[in-house]
């Protein structure tokens, strides 16, 4: 089967309902926690994607048994530090900066050398940001350049620590919360604004956790060595796999609609605050609060009259992940756009920021660079009939996926390579595009 997709013709109109992937962020978390609670846990929904089937993987390897009856993963988890791991365990997160990152953070109890590896993407990024503050707990971590393979042993002898966390990279904030659960004492965490799912789950496992929300930072405490009981979960949609079909609706002519059960978290919301300044018809229907976390139905409307935004880089943290898709939006409307301090995007499983610039070029869209910021000089007359390739991007799901969005959007010829690095966060897109009329090969 060759791994790229042909795209030759727009999308035309639809008007439908669908259901994308369930979110991978907490997905993740699920697996992690649950691992560590007391009993039996049992998760409905769970993303079955490479990236959260690795965490599967990982908890096993940990000696953590669990398996999946109807719909539900029922994981056995044997409490606090509960693991039974051979010598020399190696663990390899994939592709997944979220898995492997938090996952150093709950092991820093175990008493044995671990190592943890990753893929290509994964073995580029940068761990010292959950490296250094790790040390500080007291837990032995070694590493080349920051960088995967990471081999750490926990210890008995923990610390609590105070940290600044000061990117805005919940990654890092929730490998220290992890870290907190098997520490004797409270860690506190001064943290820059980012997603904040691992406090409501820990407030929904009744972990005893204090979070002072303030304008740009949270102050968080967690107590640790308090165990926790199993739970029941059912993960709704993912945001940022919704925000792909949001855009093409938002871009395409006359056409309609509507994601069900999707989390809109508040701090996964940039793209909906960003899209509506620029224009798009976004609304929630049917809003829930399941398991702490807030759901809805998000209806959507082609835009004709799209306009630029001057983005607030205080939304930065909230669409980190949508930053590609919601280029794509200011390619198209009137007016230049502008974004600031992205330094993170480059930071993520390719170089985003670098590749999106490329992209936009590569339309025929004006992009100006200065270091982390762009301006992106809108075109609302923007319809391609060349012909484009894609690849070379170190296989980043995120990027795949824009482009086959571009394509059905915009036009043109287009062969996009990597059609399998969907597998880590959103195995079904192509089918759910086939389903909206998309024409692909
Ligand atoms: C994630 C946090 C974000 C995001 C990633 C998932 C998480 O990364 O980009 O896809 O689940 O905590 P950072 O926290 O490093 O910004």
């Amino acid at each position: 089967m060759p791994n790229h997709v042909l795209i030759n013709n727009k999308i035309g109109y639809f008007k439908k309902k669908i259901y994308v992937s369930s979110d991978k962020s907490l997905s993740i978390r699920c697996v992690l926690l649950a691992s560590q609670a007391v009993g039996i846990s049992k998760i409905s929904n769970l993303l079955e994607s490479e990236d959260v089937l690795n965490a599967l993987k990982a908890i096993k390897k940990l000696g953590i048994n669990y398996k999946k009856i109807g719909d539900k993963y029922e994981i056995s988890g044997q409490g606090l530090n509960g693991y039974n791991l051979k010598k020399d365990t190696l663990i390899n997160a994939g592709n997944s900066g979220t898995l492997a990152r938090l996952l150093l953070g709950l092991l820093v109890k175990v008493n044995q050398k671990i190592k943890v590896v990753g893929d290509k993407s994964l073995s580029k990024r940068d761990f010292s940001r959950v490296i250094d503050p790790l040390k500080l707990f007291g837990v032995n971590i070694k590493s080349k350049k920051s960088c995967l393979p990471v081999t750490m042993q926990g210890t008995n002898f923990l610390r609590p620590i105070e940290y600044l966390e000061n990117r805005g990279s919940a990654q890092c904030k929730s490998a220290i919360m992890l870290a907190a659960l098997n520490t004797p004492g409270i860690t506190k965490i001064k943290a820059k604004k980012s997603r904040n799912h691992t406090e409501i789950l820990f407030k929904y496992l009744k972990i005893p956790t204090k979070v002072i929300r303030k304008k740009k930072y949270d102050q968080i405490e967690v107590v640790g060595l308090n165990q926790f009981k199993s739970f029941s979960y059912s993960v709704p949609g993912d945001i940022s796999s919704a925000a792909f079909f949001i855009v093409l609706t938002i871009l395409s002519n006359n056409s309609e609609i509507i994601i069900k059960k999707i989390n809109i978290n508040k701090s996964r919301l940039g793209i909906i605050k960003i899209l509506k300044r620029m224009n798009a018809k976004i609304k929630f229907q049917n809003k829930k609060i399941t398991n702490g976390e807030e759901t809805a139905d998000i209806f959507v409307k082609s835009t004709k009259k799209l306009k630029s935004i001057n983005c607030p880089d205080t939304l930065n943290s909230s669409a980190i992940d949508e930053f590609l898709i919601i280029f794509l939006v200011a390619a198209k409307a009137k007016g230049i756009s502008t974004f600031n301090k992205l330094n993170e995007l480059n930071k993520k499983e390719s170089p985003r920021l670098d590749i999106a610039v490329k992209f936009l070029k590569m339309i025929g869209i004006k992009v100006l660079r200065n270091n982390d910021n762009i301006k992106i000089y809108g075109n609302p007359n923007l319809s391609l009939n060349k012909n484009y390739f894609m690849k070379n991007f170190l296989k980043d799901h995120r990027v795949f996926m824009m482009s086959c969005i571009a394509a059905l959007a915009f036009g043109g010829n287009w062969k996009i390579y990597d059609k399998t690095s969907i597998n880590t966060s959103f195995p079904n897109f192509l089918s759910i595009l086939k389903k909206l009329g998309a024409k692909i090969k």
